[in-house]
């Protein structure tokens, strides 16, 4: 009764995670920002960004990260691309006073195309939306198209295959495997670290890595590459 009850909305809060629309997809815009804040925060810890840098985040929802990595850049340039206009403009919103310094851009725009020259970054961000791009492979190629050569690609997601098993967290007991379960029948593919480096260096990149962190949330990662 309470699973059949819950079941809609669940529906519309997992397809305003894939792509935010209309007055739901703005209220879980909001609501997936905070729950991302921590994530987000892990990520770019592990993205050595300096001062002076140019970062592109890509599928920036509601703009966190956008903030974030414009925080530690200083005297550099941070955009953000979604291909949701409501997440365009929270993330402008989130951005006001950068986008009026020049400091910051929100572009609308697609993973597959990114709309920016060859070789105009220094990083490349990807917080939790790596499984919903339809052409990940087309994906990683735009981000090594984009960046400059030394240039770094971070792709971070919170639910892979790097979940506790040993050790599970309580929400990993509870939820975890029927949530992996029903996210894999709604078309996610849910990847380990080891796949998401394999498919960081078929995409061109070297000294692929990742770090996990298996008991938070679904399982944490963070994959990294070089051009
Ligand atoms: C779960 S939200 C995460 C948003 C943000 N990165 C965060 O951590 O809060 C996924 C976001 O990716 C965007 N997105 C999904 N597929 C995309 C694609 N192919 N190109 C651009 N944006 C995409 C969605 O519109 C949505 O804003």
């Amino acid at each position: 009764m309470i699973g059949t009850l819950l079941k809609k909305p669940l529906e519309v809060v997992e397809a305003n995670f894939r792509q935010p629309n209309g007055t739901a997809g703005q209220l879980v815009g909001h609501l997936m920002t905070l729950q991302h804040r921590s994530l987000t925060v892990w990520a770019i810890e592990h993205m050595e960004v300096r001062r002076s840098q140019r970062v592109l985040d890509v599928g920036c929802g509601g703009g966190m990260a956008v903030k974030l990595l414009s925080e530690r850049t200083p005297q550099g340039f941070v955009a953000g691309v979604d291909y949701s206009m409501d997440m365009v403009s929270q993330a402008v919103r989130r951005n006001a006073d950068a986008i009026a310094r020049g400091r910051v851009e929100v572009r609308h725009g697609d993973s597959a195309e990114l709309p920016y020259d060859d070789a105009s970054f220094d990083h490349v961000s990807a917080i939790e939306t790596f499984y919903f791009w339809p052409d990940p492979m087309r994906g990683l190629a735009e981000a090594h198209r984009v960046l400059r050569p030394g240039g770094q690609v971070a792709i971070t997601l919170e639910m892979s295959r790097e979940a506790a098993d040993d050790h599970p967290s309580l929400i990993q007991r509870f939820f975890g495997r029927q949530f992996t379960e029903r996210s894999e029948r709604d078309g996610l593919h849910i990847l380990s670290g080891a796949e998401l480096t394999d498919m960081l260096a078929k995409a061109g990149f070297r000294n692929v890595r990742f770090v996990a962190e298996p008991r938070r949330s679904l399982g944490w990662v963070c994959a990294l590459g070089q051009k």
